[in-house]
């Protein structure tokens, strides 16, 4: 027996100023299926985290919506305590940066640092608002662009041209808070010196502690050359006053991170068998990993080892990375109802569906992940109700019926089973090294080949034959202990399910080594079904929901400055994704009698017929030349009643009109209802 492993194990800190949503929930299902894992092989796996409760953000929301910081960072964090809960993340301890442990914390690590040299002071001039009393981030700042006019800008950069500024560039810079002109002032600054621990962090970062696409990122930074970083903010601030520097305050991402350590202390107060040293000091034995998305590697790969560093703690065992989550291919949007909150997916669907379908996405890449909702509804009712659970449903009955519900001892598959036990240390090392989907991969493989085998066997058309009632036990026997293998290696992923078959089977919780252990003799539970399909009518619900949610979020905003374009104006790219456009076939043309500009098309659109009337007679006044040719189709524009009938949508054309117009084609290829992308 190897001694069991000590694992320290963090997700990033939800800011407390905002709801989880689904990108967030691909690091905390990550991270869950990680500890849990860890913890069936017998690892002490701990899993800590908290909201990250401080900053001007978290101040201002507070000051808007009429209730203390503290309130509100209170009920944020009840709000995704339950969401968290109900997505099956098995927190060992949920606390928060705004707390006791914090604070001495982070008092001790800033008196550390400063006492071996690695704190600066110096005067930095920034605007502030006179109106409110305060310093203005650069995100409280808006202005006209100093590069390229375009009005409502914030202080660093432009979003219509991609300029990069430091805020006192900015014309006409106002204060977001207050609409004040802001002004310019002095004031004293603390800086950590990063650049101290250059050779460390050169080191650290190629140790193997990276992705290396990670790391490779990273020595570009350090290439670059590291700069002091500004850890004080001045009062009015909601977070921790710096010990020795009254009305100055711990910039967020100062005490953000140290709140792993915090969330641990306060955990060790509980569970005495924890040694806050034995996972912090310098020489510990314990391994430190902290999950991450890409957007903060910056904080976790430099400013925090380097804090821990010259603290003299321990520094993490590594960084796991994951990328973006996109959304049928893209950003997440609140128009299309697919930026939705961890709360609106469970007030429709089961966490476990969400759950088993990021596994099957999740590998060590730091590339973006696609929640493709189709291939969700897809993947999950073929893979989980259609293999896993379909074995068990198939088997139960029969033993119920046949043998009062007790397994027998007798095995049909011998084989099979040492089979499946023979792939466990290949879906051991996926799991260890978070290549999710290539254990998923590798369990579904094994499902198809019990349910074949099943089929092979067919016992119910063994249990109408007489004399053939012990063969039908010995199959369903096998059938029972091969989906409780792959229970086993699902439990990671799918706990409820775990249970529910723990509960049929009437077993103690599996552990991973129970998957060489064959199940004979005993006597089963009633079945029931384990986990139903994904009706496709809930998706839509949900995505209906989150468009609901966001429709007053989501007013438009005036842009000035585009107006004047002598293009058009701009819209969002979400505007434009919500045209259907399609490929048609006009399958008739003719007059329309009584109408000097208008044909009536008739067209194939796939799988529907389409008609629809348009202004185009005056270049086309043959209109059987145009029978037989494929354009561009607007699908869902709202169907318009005419004089002469209703238009069901438009097709599309250029030029300036009368005999100048051109109906559009596309190329020779294309097919009647292929969408235009
Ligand atoms: N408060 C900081 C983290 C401090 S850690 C000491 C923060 N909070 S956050 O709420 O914005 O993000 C929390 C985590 O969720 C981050 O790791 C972030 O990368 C991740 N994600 C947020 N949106 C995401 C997606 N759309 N997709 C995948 N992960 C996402 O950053
Ligand atoms: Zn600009």
């Amino acid at each position: 027996m190897t001694e069991p492993r000590k694992i320290l194990v963090t997700s990033a800190l939800p800011y407390a100023n905002g709801s989880i949503h689904l990108g967030h929930m691909v690091e905390y299902i990550q991270t869950d299926i990680w500890v849990r894992f860890q913890k069936m092989r017998g690892n002490q796996a701990i899993y800590v985290c908290a909201d990250d409760a401080h900053g001007s953000a978290i101040m201002l929301r507070a000051e808007k919506e009429g209730i203390t910081s503290e309130q509100l960072i209170d009920n944020v964090r009840a709000e995704h305590t339950t969401d968290f809960a109900d997505f099956l993340v098995d927190f060992d301890n949920y606390h928060s940066t705004h707390s006791e442990e914090n604070r001495a914390l982070s008092s001790s690590i800033y008196t550390k640092l400063r006492d071996a040299g690695h704190i600066a002071t110096r005067p930095v001039t920034q605007y502030f608002d006179p109106d409110k009393q305060m310093f203005l981030a650069d995100r409280f700042i808006k202005g006209t662009c100093p590069k390229c006019a375009a009005e409502d800008q914030y202080g660093d950069n432009c979003e219509s041209c991609g300029a990069t500024y430091s805020p006192t560039e900015l014309k006409n810079p106002k204060s977001a808070i207050s609409g004040a002109t802001p002004v310019l002032k002095e004031s004293l600054h603390y800086f950590f010196k990063l650049p101290n621990f250059e050779a460390m962090l050169k080191e650290w970062t190629r140790s193997g502690a990276l992705q290396e696409s990670v790391a490779n990122k990273i020595a570009e930074w350090l290439d670059a050359g590291l700069q002091e970083w500004d850890i004080s903010r001045d009062a009015p601030y909601f977070g921790f006053e710096i010990p020795d520097a009254p009305g100055k305050y711990f910039y967020v991402w100062l005490d953000a991170p140290i709140g792993y350590m915090a969330s641990f202390k306060n955990l060790c107060a509980r569970r005495p068998e924890l040694d806050f040293d034995a996972f912090w000091n310098k020489d510990s034995k314990a391994e430190l990993y902290h999950f991450i998305g890409k957007d903060i590697v910056n904080f976790h790969a430099l400013f925090w080892p380097a804090m821990l560093e010259g603290a003299g703690y321990r520094k993490p065992t590594a960084l796991n990375v994951h990328g973006y989550l996109t959304v049928n291919g893209q950003k997440m949007s609140k128009s299309r109802g697919t930026f939705i909150k961890a709360r609106t997916y469970l007030d429709h669907l089961q966490p476990e569906y969400l759950r088993y379908y990021y596994a099957s996405k999740l590998s060590r890449s730091v590339d973006d992940l696609d929640l493709n909702l189709e291939d969700f509804v897809q993947k999950v009712n073929s893979d989980l109700v259609g293999k896993v659970v379909n074995i068990a449903s198939r088997c139960a009955g029969f033993i119920h019926k046949g043998n009062a519900g007790k397994l027998v001892a007798a095995n049909a598959a011998p084989e099979l089973f040492a089979e499946f036990a023979a792939a466990a240390p290949s879906i051991t090392d996926a799991y260890e090294n978070r290549d999710f989907a290539r254990a998923m991969r590798e369990i579904m493989a094994l499902a198809d080949r019990a349910n074949a085998w099943i089929a092979d066997k067919a016992p119910w058309a063994l249990a109408k034959q007489e004399g053939k009632q012990d063969e039908v036990q010995a199959v369903c026997a096998a059938g029972v202990n091969l989906f409780r293998q792959l229970v086993i290696f699902l439990k990671p992923v799918l706990p409820q399910l775990a249970a529910a078959a723990e509960a049929f089977l009437n077993v103690a919780p599996l552990t991973w080594d129970d998957h060489k252990v064959l199940l004979a003799d005993h006597q089963l539970n009633p079945f029931n079904p384990l986990m139903t399909r994904i009706e496709p009518a809930k998706i839509e619900a949900m995505v209906a929901a989150s468009k609901e949610d966001l429709a007053a979020a989501n007013a438009p905003k005036g842009n000035g400055e585009l107006e004047k374009d002598p293009l058009a104006a701009e819209i969002a790219f979400d505007a434009f994704a919500a045209v259907d456009l399609r490929i048609a076939l006009i399958e008739k043309c003719e007059f329309v009698e009584g109408a000097d500009k208008l044909l009536r098309l008739t067209l194939d659109i796939g799988d529907a017929k389409r008609n629809v009337f348009s202004g185009i007679k005056s270049a086309y006044p043959d209109p059987a030349q145009l029978e037989g040719r494929l354009t561009l189709y607007v699908a869902n524009l709202a169907a318009r009643k005419m004089k002469f009938g209703v238009s069901e949508g438009m097709v599309l054309a250029a030029g300036p009109g009368g005999e100048e117009i051109y109906l559009l084609s596309p190329d020779s290829g294309a097919k009647p209802g292929q969408r235009v992308k």
